[in-house]
């Protein structure tokens, strides 16, 4: 695993969105593995500006989406469609054919995550896996307990969770969907590349204890320290209860 603290948030997402174009420019049909959520927002706005600035292609690019929530329409805002269409899909040249999300409106949600497994494999695989991780440690939706040979299905958000995203929601926890489709930790391992991405004093408990603690389904995103090529990028402040041990391995880069 490779640990990469920067100075702020900014330099974070802006090596992080770094990394996602990489990818893009080292395949001839390069297959994304995406991510929702607060930490994301600046990862796909760098991503906007390299294609708006520096001319990153994304017309042979397809992705993936981890999750979406059970029973919310594409087309409401509070759905992970939205927010891909929103922050990313919209700015770039992204085929919308190429783009894909869980349906969490599909009338058997079973068929519908075993369709997903089926989509990833035809298209040869995800090679970068961009994940965040949630106040439970999650990665994707996968809540304590998620055996890392997990596959994509339907799960039961914890509570904690419905509190984190909350704020999306006009801030009260019930209104957060209790239910999501979600790519599963075996799903995810099987990414070429890993990139976890943490950001903000939140997420430092939860980081430490990922990073530092036993590698364990109660904790899934700790799982990613199983992958052989996974990158963590920090910033400052969610590195900031990671021992001075673990601290000492890291890459400190400035911009
Ligand atoms: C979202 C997802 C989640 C989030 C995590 C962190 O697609 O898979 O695992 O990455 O909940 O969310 P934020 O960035 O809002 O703290």
């Amino acid at each position: 695993m490779r640990l990469i603290i920067m100075p702020d948030q900014h330099s974070a997402t802006r090596l992080a969105a770094g990394e996602i174009a990489s990818v893009i420019n080292s395949r001839t049909k390069p297959v994304l593995g995406l991510a929702t959520g607060r930490t994301m927002e600046g990862v796909y706005r760098h991503l906007s500006t390299f294609h708006h600035e520096l001319g990153l292609d994304f017309s042979h690019t397809s992705s993936f989406n981890l999750d979406e929530y059970v029973g919310v329409p594409a087309s409401d805002t509070h759905s992970y469609h939205h927010y891909m269409n929103d922050l990313l899909f919209r700015h770039v040249n992204i085929s919308t054919h190429a783009v894909h999300l869980p349906n969490g409106m599909a009338t058997d949600l079973n068929a519908e995550c075993a369709a997903y497994e089926q989509a990833i494999i035809d298209h040869g695989g995800i090679d970068l896996q961009l994940l965040g991780i949630g106040d439970t440690g999650h990665i994707g939706f996968n809540e304590p307990p998620s055996p890392f040979d997990t596959r994509t299905r339907c799960v039961t958000l914890n509570a904690r969770t419905r509190e984190q995203n909350a704020p999306m929601f006009g801030g009260n926890p019930e209104d957060v969907p209790s239910q999501a489709l979600t790519m599963g930790v075996g799903t995810i391992l099987e990414a070429r590349q890993l990139l976890l991405v943490a950001l903000g004093s939140s997420k430092a408990e939860i980081v430490a204890e990922a990073l530092e603690g036993k590698i364990d389904p109660q904790v899934s995103a700790s799982a990613v320290r199983l992958h052989t090529n996974c990158t963590v990028i920090l910033d400052k402040e969610s590195a900031s209860q990671l021992t001075p041990q673990t601290r000492k391995k890291a890459d400190y880069l400035r911009k």
